[in-house]
């Protein structure tokens, strides 16, 4: 099972992208946890990529691009993974699928996680994510056990650079200017699949596994 998740910054895809890896024993590929992992670690790619992200503004194709395709093809992908922010371009989506259909491989899924932008300037203000394993909670929806720290290893909470008000305004603004045009090109080929996004995230789940089935 080969899925995309669709939505504006802050709808929940990675929340429900997580969710879906565990029913389904498949790879959670989330290029915005790539980056973070390689900014955090000091590469050379995220070095490249911060300066884009705390900006708001999306990282060049070219430089994801061939990692999302090198990935997709490793042997943790056989059965299938779920893709968090890939694509995000209609460059991106075609490069996807000329690399998929040289496989003689497909997407099956996008799934189109819809969230108002009145109710994504709220939940980012409220995220908060783990210095150590990336894993997200918010204030209110999703609180971790103990204020401040990570329920899976205790490491710190942080609010991200890129979720601060004035940035978000700019991912919005780039998702609907760059990325919405890629809910009408899966639409055409027929595999969109849209979701209420606004409803508690275990509803939002269950929508979506009488999708994909069980
Ligand atoms: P990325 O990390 O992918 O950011 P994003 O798409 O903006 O998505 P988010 O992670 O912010 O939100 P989400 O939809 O996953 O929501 P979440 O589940 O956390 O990318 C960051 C940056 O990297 C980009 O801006 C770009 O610069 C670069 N980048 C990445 N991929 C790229 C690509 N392919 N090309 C170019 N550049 C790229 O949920 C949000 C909050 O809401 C959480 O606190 C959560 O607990 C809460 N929540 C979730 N669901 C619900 C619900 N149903 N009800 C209430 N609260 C909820």
């Amino acid at each position: 099972m080969k899925i995309i998740m669709l939505g504006a910054p802050g709808a929940g895809k990675g929340t429900q992208a997580k969710k879906i890896a565990d029913k389904y024993q498949i790879p959670h590929i989330s290029t915005g946890d790539i980056f973070r992992a390689n900014i955090k670690n000091g590469t050379e790619l995220g070095k490249k990529a911060k300066t884009y992200m705390d900006q708001g503004l999306l990282v060049p194709d070219e430089l994801v691009v061939d990692l999302v395709v090198d990935r997709v093809q490793q042997s943790d992908c056989a059965n299938g993974y779920v893709l968090d922010g890939f694509p995000r371009t209609i460059p991106q989506a075609e490069a996807l699928d000329a690399a998929l259909a040289k496989l003689g491989d497909k997407v099956d899924y996008a799934i189109n996680v819809e969230v108002p932008d009145e109710n994504i300037i709220n939940r980012m203000g409220g995220r908060r994510a783990c210095v150590g394993c990336g894993a997200t909670y918010h204030v209110a929806y999703n609180p971790p056990k103990e204020e401040g720290f990570c329920d899976i290893d205790g490491e710190k909470l942080i609010l991200r650079e890129d979720d601060k008000p004035e940035t978000v305004k700019k991912r919005l603004d780039v998702y609907h200017d760059q990325t919405q045009p890629l809910i009408e090109y899966y639409s055409s080929k027929q595999i969109l699949k849209e979701v209420d996004g606004t409803v508690d995230m275990e509803d939002v789940f269950t929508a979506i596994v009488q999708i994909l089935g069980v």
